[in-house]
């Protein structure tokens, strides 16, 4: 069937579509239901469903015969190892988990946040709580003992799983004692730490709450997978709002499940029993879906990399794991294949390895540029996907669905929408604006399956954010347009949101932060080009008249604070002191303004703006600081 015909049934045929879709699972009850309403008139499906995820990337396998197949790869170039986990074995450990789960009081509707590094123990941690019904919410490993601390009081979880330690290249990372003030300041206290000791040989500080993982497992029996209906969360995720502070993403357990299996097929066009590579970390939800449930809801073997792109040990790790694997489609954000072009940029290392099982190499995370997409495809000669989605869906939204057919790819365009989104460019007005011309990107309601369900505690959130903008439309943030081929460009984010290697960061938070600082008057935080990494945030601040110390001194201790508040991850590493800062007559900060000049885009200064000169003096701390080439043309309105 050609793209555009299924795609059109998708739309116009959505229930049959989708119960089709949902056939391909095994249900302990079927849904009846395909499309309902929740309380509050949000589309919702197979509400009548019941399933459980962990049985059916497990058990069903090994009813079917696949026992012995690998579910799982781990390949930790920063500790010498490889293990090779079939389904049998994944059975034993998630089964023997969950009952110490159990044993330890956590039942169906309970919570417990999950703060791993990228280890097999992470997944058979989430597999586990899926098992049971237990609510998961991982918690990226790059977060800050503050952040996770917001997400403990957020959704009390009853249990954290945790490990000893992380690896980052050769930094060892202590995840143990980040949890541990982490409990200290949260107001609300999980009951148990369940920590996974890597021996290490770090000492591991050790608390009444604490249970050991690999005990724990030892002395537990397996248990059955816990039926659930098809609504009932399977995670919580948080990521980052336009507010200080995060917002936990609800997913639903059915339509999440019938996405993603669905999409293993027909969007990344991988058969079942080949080997599958998210080359990107549990804690985002490219893990959840593409490193877990995708992956092994579909029967392909996964691989749990611990590593970099570069440095662990060089840039030519990617292609070592694809050949000595099989990889047949990998998965991986364009900052990785820019940080492997910059070493190696006539592809020496790539020329080295056997590639051959490769058929696809998906991008996605933040915007491609059309000079990494070229030299992807030029170099590991296949086609280069890039595709857009986000946190909230859950599975792709826009992409060229290779497995359904292979259309041509258009550099900087993500291609199609995918099958069940109803993509529609809108103007300030919520009208449909013409082909080429730049909007917001809504998607009609209802969103397909496996999308949002709710936000964690916060339903008005969730309508003001998503739903209230353009009424009967999801509201997905970003900017962007659709050519006259139909081929859908998504040009950025329309909020305070930027995207720095691919993890999505909230500048608003970095502000709250930065003006805490005793030294501080006002300050502006926003993204600005970075060659490697997409965007960095950049902290433009004004200091009172009188300060404690000198500006530098200063600065270093803001860079500090952040990475103190939010974790290395938030890359906060140029904060410029200016006199003042551009601002609206009603004393609004022109941070677009501030950002077009950094990246030396084409601008217009407001004339709402209170005094002019002030943008002369920012493009002069900017030129110190060799922020921009600034050849911009200023147009006064
Ligand atoms: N645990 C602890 N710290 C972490 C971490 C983790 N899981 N992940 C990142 N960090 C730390 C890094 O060590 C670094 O610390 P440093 O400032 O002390 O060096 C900091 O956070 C910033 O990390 P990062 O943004 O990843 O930059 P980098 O310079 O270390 O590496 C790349 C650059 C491009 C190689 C790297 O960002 C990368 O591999 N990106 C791919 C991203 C990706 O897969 N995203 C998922 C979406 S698909
Ligand atoms: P996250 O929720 O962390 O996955 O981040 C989602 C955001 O990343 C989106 O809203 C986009 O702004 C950006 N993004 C992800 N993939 C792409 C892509 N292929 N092209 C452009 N932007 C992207």
């Amino acid at each position: 069937m050609s793209y555009n015909k299924m795609y059109a049934q998708s739309i116009d045929a959505k229930e049959e579509f989708w119960r089709e879709q949902a056939n391909a699972l095994s249900w302990y009850k079927k849904p009846k239901t395909i499309l309902g309403n929740d309380e509050y008139g949000y589309p919702q499906w197979f509400q009548d469903g019941k399933l459980n995820v962990s049985y059916l990337c497990i058990d069903k396998h090994i009813e079917d015969g696949y026992g012995d197949q690998n579910a799982i790869i781990y390949d930790s170039p920063v500790t010498n190892t490889k293990t090779f986990i079939t389904f049998n074995k994944l059975h034993e450990e998630v089964s023997k988990l969950a009952g110490g789960l159990q044993a330890l009081g956590l039942s169906k509707g309970d919570t417990v946040i999950i703060y791993m590094p990228m280890i097999p123990q992470a997944l058979y941690a989430m597999l586990a709580c899926a098992r049971l019904g237990v609510i998961h919410s991982v918690v990226f490993g790059g977060f800050a003992p503050h952040e996770l601390a917001i997400r403990i009081d957020d959704c009390k979880p009853k249990a954290i799983i945790t490990a000893s330690n992380g690896i980052e290249i050769e930094k060892i990372i202590p995840y143990k004692p980040f949890v541990d003030e982490a409990i200290s300041t949260a107001q609300s206290k999980p009951e148990h730490v369940i920590v996974f000791d890597r021996q290490l040989g770090v000492p591991i500080p050790h608390k009444p709450y604490d249970v050991d993982y690999t005990d724990l497992v030892s002395k537990s029996v397996s248990i059955e997978p816990v039926p659930v209906e098809s609504n009932h969360p399977l995670y919580i995720l948080y990521t980052s709002g336009t507010t200080g502070k995060p917002k936990g993403i609800i997913r639903d357990t059915g339509g999440y499940a019938t996405a993603l299996k669905f999409s293993m097929k027909h969007v990344y066009g991988v058969e079942s029993g080949e080997v599958y590579w998210a080359a990107s970390d549990v804690g985002w939800v490219v893990g959840h879906s593409y490193i877990v449930y995708g992956p092994l809801l579909n029967r392909n073997t996964t691989i749990i990399f611990e590593g970099k792109p570069i440095k662990t040990p060089d840039a030519s790790t990617f292609w070592r794991v694809i050949s000595e694997h099989k990889v047949a489609v990998m998965f991986t954000a364009p900052t990785a294949i820019r940080a492997i072009k910059k070493e190696d940029p006539s592809g020496s290392f790539i020329e080295k390895y056997d590639l051959s099982t490769l058929k696809y190499q998906f991008l996605a995370g933040e915007r491609c540029d059309v000079a990494t997409l070229n030299w992807a495809e030029q170099h590991l000669k296949v086609p280069v996907i890039d595709h857009w989605w986000q946190t909230e869906s859950g599975w792709p939204m826009v992409a060229n669905m290779v497995g359904v057919e292979l259309l041509p790819v258009k550099p900087g365009s993500a291609s199609f929408p995918v099958c069940g989104y109803d993509i529609q460019i809108l103007n300030e007005n919520g009208v449909q604006v013409p082909a080429d011309v730049e909007g917001f990107v809504a998607v009609k309601l209802p969103l397909p399956p496996g999308c949002l369900l709710n936000l964690w505690g916060n339903p008005e959130r969730f309508k003001a954010g998503y739903l209230s903008r353009f009424p009967g439309y999801y509201f997905s943030g970003d900017g962007g347009y659709v050519d006259e081929d139909g081929y859908v460009f998504i040009t950025g984010r329309v909020d305070d949101i930027i995207n720095v290697a691919g993890h999505r960061l909230s500048t608003a938070e970095m502000e709250e932060i930065v003006s805490s600082h005793n030294d501080v008057a006002e300050c502006a935080v926003f993204g600005v080009h970075c060659d490697l990494k997409g965007q960095k945030p950049l902290a433009l601040v004004v200091l009172k008249s009188e300060t404690s110390s000198g500006h530098d001194a200063i600065t270093k201790e803001i860079i500090a604070e952040v990475r103190h508040e939010i974790g290395a991850v938030a890359s906060l590493k140029d904060v410029l002191v200016v006199q003042r800062l551009p601002k609206t007559r009603s004393g609004k900060i022109l941070r677009k303004l501030l950002r077009h000049i950094s990246d030396d885009l084409e601008y217009n200064v407001p004339s709402t703006i209170d005094d002019i000169t002030i943008i002369s003096e920012i493009e002069q701390v900017y030129k110190q600081n060799q922020i921009g080439i600034h050849k911009n043309i200023i147009n006064h309105e």
